[in-house]
């Protein structure tokens, strides 16, 4: 356990050192057409008030049955919200938007190549291909309420229109980030027990033309080796009539979904209508262990809290044209670009390419060419268009009245570009912080109500009470300026109901640390673990400061260490393998990946490259390091362990502290001279 220790005391000593920043003040014209300017919302939400303040959120949504029970604690921490209630979320995400307004825009689609015409695709014709969808899923797969479905899509709206056409059957999504590999695929397909896999030819990224269908192959084969066979690959053609792919389809096997559809022209489906507790999509996610975990989320309490969420803290309107340049494929898409945005019948941004292609002025001539009023990124995104296009923004016309920040710290510098240049000193900034667990925001400030500061995500949203515990469980007061762990002391409609299949490791991992009493069914026993480090300032805002298990917070998205060094010793040679997050300008952390051989092997430039290869192979490029180091031997303790905080020092160039009581101390010294030369 001392290993442990160490690594989240010096997590938290380095932030907290940042000095707190002053308030900036949201725009007077913001604030007078914002959603939410009434501050007594906060002692609506207040504990007191708890749980029927949600309430407010679920009459955001049209129920074909209205709930009777707002929340069931008797199977806790398994909470059930709006117990009784009958929904769909396709019919509340395009249906009822019909009547006025279905020449609307739902999606506006921009291809990554300039020269390819941006698609707007109407809430009218968003419903016609979402019918359709859901009858070839009913009518060809034989899909059913509560089956799995695997989707392994790029950013392209047919992504959105497989999730809602899912939405309407009652089957549940479990959408693979596109970038992610065949074989995380597989794991994935597995875990899901899906039968179907649902995917594209191709995408751009980059200014080329991948072939994405190939990677269906390597999921469909690793699945069958491990005993799963997929019955059924379904193919979207990234150009309709026209397939792009250089791998061949399989016969029997992959069907084009653009000739399928012919077939279902013109039929509709009802929605079906589902009890409000039954689980909308999974989304998998890492976690301590190899295992990459499914996040079960609900229908009626997910799609409210996004909602909610969506209306008061993105602050969006019907006629705003809102852009979140996140991937469909991370939870952030799933809440904040499809079910919340389209829940409130916004216009939503999809598009399909890297923030810099072919040019670091390209999000900016988006959002004056569409009149993108509402922008949300994360600061690795930030940080890199800060650090390419520093003058870009100015050079176009466009207005953010609003903006958001999400995924991991922001430094107050790169938060002061995002507000200053981006923003043009124009827009209120949130900084959401919140995980793929949650389903929405947990803290941030309400932007009409609250200033900002730069660093700070703000306080808990309404309805959220965090806490922060010390390592014994007792509180740490607000403004002790002392890190500790954050926690949730209540349950909230958008939070995950279990790890699909796996309700102990549910239990385990997020509530057995601080549950007072296991066996009760009162939800004050049960605060939820985020696994943050966090302080909180005299003001009440939260200032977080990364993890305290072992994540690795890459570009924002999470990264298990055991997933990575597993992929790793996928290599022959490989004895030992030890992640460590290193500091990086633009991705705030990257990996490095330490290895130790097998006996009678040798470093070589290319074995290195071996290895690299195969954590992007395993899980994706997302997942490459930034260097290997094939050193002598790991340091460890007397009982073994990697000391992977050794290893970390070494990578940061920070004082690697006492190493005396090492079983083998003097492997640190020839490894540091190896990375620091
Ligand atoms: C982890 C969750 C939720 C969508 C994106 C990532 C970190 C997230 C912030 C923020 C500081 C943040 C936390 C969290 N994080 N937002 N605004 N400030 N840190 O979802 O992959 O589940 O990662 O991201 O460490 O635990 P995720």
């Amino acid at each position: 356990m001392a290993e442990k220790e160490i690594i989240e005391t010096s997590e938290a000593e380095i932030a907290v050192h940042w000095q707190e920043e002053g308030y900036y003040h949201v725009p007077l014209d913001f604030i007078a057409q914002a959603n939410m300017t009434d501050e007594s919302i906060y002692q609506r939400f207040s504990l007191e008030n708890f749980p029927n303040c949600f309430k407010e959120y679920a009459d955001m949504l049209d129920w074909y049955e209205y709930w009777t029970e707002i929340l069931d604690t008797s199977d806790a921490p398994c909470f059930k919200w709006f117990k009784g209630g009958k929904i769909n979320a396709s019919y509340n995400c395009i249906d009822r938007h019909l009547a006025k307004n279905r020449n609307k825009t739902a999606i506006h689609f921009v291809p990554e190549l300039e020269e390819e015409k941006v698609e707007h695709v109407t809430y009218q014709e968003l419903w016609v291909r979402v019918n359709e969808m859901a009858a070839l899923l009913q009518d060809f797969c034989g899909l059913k309420a509560g089956d799995r479905v695997t989707l392994h899509l790029p950013m392209v709206t047919e992504l959105p229109v497989t999730m809602l056409a899912c939405a309407r059957l009652g089957v549940i999504h479990s959408q693979v980030f596109g970038g992610f590999s065949g074989k995380a695929a597989a794991d994935r397909i597995l875990d899901s027990g899906s039968d179907f896999l649902i995917t594209m030819d191709g995408y751009y990224r980059g200014g080329q033309l991948l072939d994405h269908k190939e990677k269906a192959d390597v999921a469909c084969e690793a699945a069958a080796a491990a005993g799963h066979k997929v019955k059924k690959v379904l193919i979207w053609e990234r150009y309709p009539g026209k397939y792009s792919a250089a791998t061949p389809l399989v016969e029997g096997r992959d069907f084009i979904v653009n000739d399928l559809l012919k077939k279902y022209y013109g039929q509709r489906v009802e929605p079906v209508r589902m009890p409000a507790e039954a689980p909308l999509f999974l989304m998998y996610t890492s976690g301590t262990t190899g295992k990459p975990k499914g996040c079960q989320h609900s229908t009626g309490g997910y799609l409210a809290y996004v909602t909610g969420t969506s209306k008061y803290i993105q602050d969006i309107h019907p006629e705003d044209v809102y852009w979140c340049m996140a991937d469909i494929g991370w939870i952030t898409g799933h809440s904040y670009i499809v079910y919340g945005p389209l829940a409130l019948c916004a216009s939503s941004v999809i598009y399909e390419g890297i923030p810099n292609y072919p040019d670091p002025g390209r999000p900016w001539r988006i959002a004056q060419n569409l009149g993108v009023n509402i922008f949300h990124t994360a600061p690795t995104a930030i940080r890199a268009l800060r650090k390419i296009g520093p003058d870009e923004p100015a050079k176009y016309n466009y207005h953010f009245k609003h903006m958001t920040t999400v995924g991991e710290p922001i430094e107050p510098e790169v938060w002061k570009w995002y507000y200053n240049v981006v923003g043009k000193g124009k827009a209120a900034i949130v900084d959401t912080w919140w995980q793929t667990e949650n389903g929405g925001f947990l803290c941030s400030t309400l932007p009409a109500i609250k200033p900002m500061k730069p660093g700070s995500a703000g306080p808990g949203v309404p309805g959220i009470h965090p806490i922060i515990y010390d390592d014994e469980g007792k509180e740490v007061p607000k403004g002790a300026g002392k890190a500790g762990n954050i926690c949730i002391q209540n349950p909230w409609p958008g939070m995950f109901q279990t790890i699909w299949g796996d309700r102990d490791r549910f239990v385990r991992q997020y509530f057995e640390r601080y549950c007072k009493n296991p066996k009760s069914k009162d939800w004050r026993d049960w605060p939820y673990l985020t696994g943050d480090a966090a302080v909180q300032a005299p003001d009440g805002y939260y200032r977080i400061l990364g993890r305290i298990d072992d994540v690795i917070n890459v570009s924002g998205h999470r990264l298990g260490t055991k997933e990575l060094e597993s992929a790793a010793l996928v290599v022959p040679e490989v004895a030992e393998a030890a992640v460590v997050p290193v500091a990086d300008e633009i991705k705030g952390k990257v990996p490095d990946l330490y290895v130790a051989l097998k006996p009678g092997y040798h470093p070589s430039p290319e074995l290195e490259k071996r290895i690299s290869q195969a954590l992007a192979t395993e899980i994706g490029p997302i997942a490459k390091p930034r260097k290997v180091w094939i050193v002598p031997d790991m340091p460890k303790t007397r009982s073994g362990k990697i000391m992977r905080r050794v290893l970390g020092s070494i990578s940061n160039k920070t004082d690697v502290g006492d190493v005396m009581t090492l079983a083998n101390p003097e492997v640190v010294e020839a490894i540091t001279k190896m990375v620091q030369g």
